[in-house]
């Protein structure tokens, strides 16, 4: 099936194709319902960049050798982008899903030794190929749900040679396709046991030796703190993110998903490309993130399976902030590849719009990554990642929930799925 890069695909008879324009940038509050759609759309890709789109009628002339897709019935958008997972681990951790239907809290677990570390004691025993192996299954469901992009982060390993085998597992995928994978480096993820009575001796250790170590070997490109209660502190946070960006990494944080400590601002005042979790944001919080280019990226899965209050996505909207949607994809707080679904959820628990929903999953998210020059839309010059969905609207894919509508996932180019 796989077809040669250098050929012309065409797609034609689309019942409906989204082409909303990006200009490279996330779109802000009011204009992420705003999405420019077609009737009997095609479009077309050469050398694995879309080079036409428009209407089937107006279609220039094609060569013979072209492979054409009738997409007649179906929807035709941008391949989805989860702008944040951490797909890096072996285990599970369903006996800590009961305790919390029993009453007990997430923090309560991790500070009895569950939680992150319970994963990081896995991990650690874990060999580079049965990391892949394990990661190679939540790839292939993440393309069975049409995301063609994926940033995946490190953080079970938590010491300099376990963190470094867990990204040499995703450059390691990444290369082997047909995913993209945008590395990050979570070593600020918990403080690991042999830490407990020295935070300080790990934030030193994560400064002077891991990060230098993982920029000099470009083993990731943005780093991220868990800054929390009980985890990193703000001003922790700070010394750590602050060490990352003069190495020359990009910014992003765990931000106010448990407690309001003011993540956000955080991020905001550092310039990362994205605060994430967000559930505790305050209205200090929402100001410093309307006020700045940080993108907002929220985990409504995460909520759920945690039995939490939703991020306020409406409140961060009408604030005109740039909100993205991601999966969070992880063993604690959410095991799940459906990024579909967590954009239905979005839409139950947090009141965006389908074509809001749709905004975040793609030209959004695809900010989130610093990469909306290049993806999240299907414009001519961007590059050839597109979903067909086997729906005749794209409001079909939040609201036929809970499956797959995805037929074809093309990426740069390629067909590599086929329902
Ligand atoms: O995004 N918040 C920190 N990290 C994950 C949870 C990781 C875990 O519990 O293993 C999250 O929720
Ligand atoms: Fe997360």
């Amino acid at each position: 099936m796989a077809m040669d890069q250098s050929s012309i695909l065409v797609i034609q008879h689309a019942a409906q194709l989204v082409s909303s324009s990006s200009n490279g940038r996330p779109r802000r509050g009011k204009e992420m319902a705003d999405l420019t759609i077609l009737a009997d759309a095609a479009l077309v890709i050469e050398n694995g960049s879309i080079t036409w789109v428009g209407s089937t009628k107006q279609l220039p002339e094609i060569p013979n050798s072209a492979q054409v897709i009738d997409a007649t019935g179906k929807t035709v958008l941008p391949g989805l982008v989860d702008s944040h997972t951490h797909l890096v681990w072996t285990g599970s951790r369903e006996a800590e899903f009961e305790q919390r239907l029993q009453g007990k809290t997430y923090q309560e677990i991790a500070a009895a030794g569950g939680g992150i570390n319970a994963t990081v004691a896995s991990v650690r025993q874990a060999t580079k190929e049965d990391l892949k192996l394990a990661m190679r299954r939540r790839l292939e469901r993440l393309l069975h749900f049409g995301v063609t992009t994926v940033e995946v982060k490190s953080g079970y390993g938590l010491n300099l040679a376990d963190e470094m085998k867990c990204l040499e597992a995703i450059a390691e995928l990444d290369a082997e396709g047909p995913l993209e994978l945008v590395p990050t480096f979570l070593g600020a993820h918990a403080v690991p046991p042999e830490f407990r009575h020295d935070q300080t001796g790990y934030v030193d250790l994560l400064m002077r030796q891991m990060l230098p170590q993982i920029a000099k070997q470009k083993l990731a490109e943005f780093c991220d703190v868990f800054c929390e209660t009980g985890v990193f502190s703000v001003a922790e946070s700070d010394r750590i993110l602050k060490t990352a960006r003069d190495l020359g990494f990009q910014l992003k944080v765990h931000a106010d998903e448990l407690t309001p400590l003011g993540g956000a601002e955080l991020a905001a005042r550092l310039g990362a490309v994205s605060a994430d979790h967000l559930l505790c944001i305050t209205d200090a919080g929402i100001d410093a993130l309307a006020d700045s280019r940080t993108v907002a990226t929220l985990l409504p899965a995460t909520a759920f399976f945690l039995s939490m209050d939703y991020a306020p996505a409406r409140r961060l909207l009408e604030r005109g902030v740039a909100v993205a949607l991601a999966s969070d994809c992880n063993p604690g707080t959410c095991p799940s590849e459906n990024l579909p679904l967590a954009g239905t959820m979005a839409c139950t628990q947090m009141k965006m719009l389908p074509a809001e929903v749709l905004t975040a999953l793609t030209v959004n998210a695809a900010a989130a990554l610093d990469r909306a020059d290049r993806i999240g839309s299907l414009e001519v010059g961007k590059q050839a990642d597109v979903i067909i969905c086997d729906v005749s609207n794209y409001g079909q894919l939040f609201y036929h929930f809970g499956v797959s509508h995805v037929w074809r996932v093309i990426k740069q180019g390629r067909m590599v799925f086929a329902a």
